[in-house]
């Protein structure tokens, strides 16, 4: 047996990683769900099925606080699932969050994460609740497919399509791209939203996937210069909009970019895309598409720590890219057009757009919704939602604007942002403002180290600095990760921290403020009292040294407190320069 239309189609299945078999076996992610999710014994489903309902969103974690003791009791570990939502663009009507949040109270923790890929994220689901979890995000016109699993990602896009006809434009066209690469199994709706499927089985198939889906997850992102918020040189394939005269003449094709590496195996690292060329607006579905399908077809299916297209960008080169994909387009690509990034944070606060309407970015402390003392975030948001009238549209930066309030309404809204506590971040220092940690513990089974629950107690003490130095309105970036699969992707953070082991970090240090310089490692396997000296004395340096308007991520580089990471193939091989002092 051999893969369909794959460049491993020579070499049989049996030598190839075992999840491609499953995929091949499993009739378009069926596997053994249908049992699995109805057995009562257990809250888990079996090791292959949560392979595949990766596929449909849904993640198997379980509670890695109460681990210990329940295996201690002869419990089975507390499973519960994650459950991440399709939102290409980041964008949703005020009674889709209504449903959301009402999803949140009733199936699932309680809380709503934003995520750094802007979409929504569900803790502590139960298997017996999964289902009218699911079927209660689809009920309210949204869904989970693709949001984790070996194929086309949640599509993102510079957030909030109200800005500008500029900013509509990209964000309907990661809605067309995110539809278009859609896996069209049946499964989904059989399975978890208990609906006949559409298709005969015998008939069913994937065309742009065919039974084996992707080598690995596959990630769009979309910029609008001058921000990038999206950090379009972190993914698999970007497209940059060129506009002329407040009008998008094309787009740039950027590709082969991504985070995840494997500490101490130098073959793994964060790498950032290239710039292959330039394609009209009209090109763009065709260009996404025949780039996935480039890696559908000579990704490495082999091994998973080298499956991402990064390393086949990495290993065959933009020439050999750009060929294959102007064979496969049938015409050639343009050459690209110069462009520039200022910024890859958000403006907070209010901003008007270009056709008067309001629009209020709010910044929730690592996107997680929820009530707590004194800010009562998760009741405030369900209170704005019931009036709003505009759309709310999540920014990969974990944030919220609450989008296209029209003049008469901002006063409503912001009395009720100020009566839930919610204006309060104006007092956060720009340090905690340009902060992002992914979740880790205790869901996450691949942390090694705490992220979302530390980070704010970090920049408490770090504030104290910055406060006593005057920086507190220097917007530093600073980005957390719990091991070095780089969700909050710290690779591109002036101050990126990535777990080792309990209380360990690995601190990286001088990216730039765009999104277009790697950070590189400074100092290694360090517990909470040295990153504090080393960062401590490096800001004590920025603040007397530091030329006019100088990032914090510029300065270390243009002082040779870490060197100038080129590319991304030497990220663990460069050895860290010490500081001279
Ligand atoms: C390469 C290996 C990676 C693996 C195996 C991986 C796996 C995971 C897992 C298990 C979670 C769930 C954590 C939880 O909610 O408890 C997660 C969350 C997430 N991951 Fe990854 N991830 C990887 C890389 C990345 C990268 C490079 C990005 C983006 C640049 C990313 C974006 C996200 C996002 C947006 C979340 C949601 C939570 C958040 O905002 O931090 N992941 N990932
Ligand atoms: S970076 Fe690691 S610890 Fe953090 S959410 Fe991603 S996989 Fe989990």
């Amino acid at each position: 047996m051999t893969l369909e239309r794959t460049a491993d189609l020579s070499r049989p299945l049996e030598e190839l990683h075992d999840n491609e078999r499953l995929k091949y076996d499993s009739r378009y992610l069926r596997g053994t769900l249908a049992a699995t999710l109805s057995d009562e014994i257990t809250g888990a489903i079996s090791d292959d099925d949560t392979k595949l309902t990766k596929f449909f969103g849904i993640y198997q974690q379980d509670d890695r606080d109460v681990r210990e003791e329940r295996r201690r009791a002869k419990l089975e570990p507390h499973y519960q699932f994650m459950v991440r939502v399709r939102l290409p663009g980041g964008v949703c009507k005020p009674e889709q969050w209504l449903a959301l949040d009402a999803a949140a109270r009733t199936t699932a923790n309680g809380s709503l994460r934003l995520t750094t890929r802007q979409t929504f994220q569900f803790h502590g689901v139960l298997k017996r609740n999964l289902r009218q979890h699911i079927q209660s995000i689809v009920a309210a016109g949204l869904d989970t497919v693709a949001a984790c699993g070996d194929d086309n990602r949640n599509v993102i896009a510079t957030a909030n399509p109200l800005l500008s006809p500029v900013h509509a434009e990209v964000s309907a066209l990661a809605q067309r791209i995110s539809t278009h690469l859609m896996p069209r199994t049946g499964a989904y709706r059989e399975l978890l939203l208990e609906q006949p499927s559409t298709v005969a089985p015998d008939t069913e198939e994937e065309p742009l996937y065919g039974r084996t889906y992707l080598p690995r997850k596959f990630k769009i992102a979309l910029a609008v210069p001058p921000t990038n918020d999206v950090d379009v040189f972190a993914h698999d394939l970007g497209f940059v909009a060129i506009v002329e005269s407040e009008r998008i003449v094309g787009y740039n094709v950027l590709v082969g970019g991504g985070m995840g590496m494997t500490h101490k195996v130098p073959a793994t690292f964060p790498r950032l895309s290239d710039v292959a060329g330039f394609c009209l607006p009209k090109d763009v579905i065709s260009v996404a598409e025949h780039t996935m399908c480039i890696q559908r077809d000579y990704g490495n299916r082999k091994d998973r720590g080298h499956a991402r297209f990064k390393y086949t960008i990495e290993d065959r080169g933009v020439p050999w890219f750009r060929e294959e994909l102007e064979r496969r387009l049938g015409r050639a690509l343009q050459e690209p057009r110069p462009f520039a990034f200022a910024t890859s944070g958000d403006v907070l606060g209010w901003q008007q757009g270009a056709d008067g309407r309001w629009h209020y970015t709010l910044f929730i402390e690592n996107g997680r919704v929820s009530d707590r003392p004194g800010r009562a975030l998760m009741s405030g948001l369900r209170e704005i939602a019931k009036v709003h009238r505009g759309m709310f549209a999540l920014t990969t930066n974990q944030n919220l604007t609450i989008a296209g309030i029209d003049p008469s309404e901002r006063e409503r809204i912001e009395a009720l942002l100020s009566q839930y506590g919610l204006l309060n971040e104006r007092r956060a220092t720009a340090l905690r403002r340009n902060s992002m940690a992914c979740v880790a513990l205790p869901t996450c089974g691949l942390a090694m180290a705490e992220s979302e629950r530390y980070l704010p107690n970090l920049i408490d003490k770090l504030d104290e600095t910055v406060r006593a130095l005057e920086l507190e309105e220097e917007p530093i970036s600073i980005r957390m990760s719990g091991c070095p699969n780089g969700c909050s992707r710290p690779y591109l953070a002036e101050i990126g921290l990535v777990g080792k082991a309990p209380g360990k970090y690995n601190l990286y240090l001088g990216a730039s403020a765009g999104g277009e310089r790697l950070n590189a490692l400074y100092r290694e396997n360090i517990g909470e009292a040295q990153i504090l000296q080393a960062l401590r004395t490096l800001l004590q340096r920025f603040a007397t040294e530091r030329q006019s308007s100088e990032r914090f991520g510029d300065f270390l580089i243009r002082t040779g407190i870490v060197p100038h990471m080129r590319a991304g193939r030497d990220f663990q091989t460069i050895a860290p320069v010490r500081e001279a002092s």
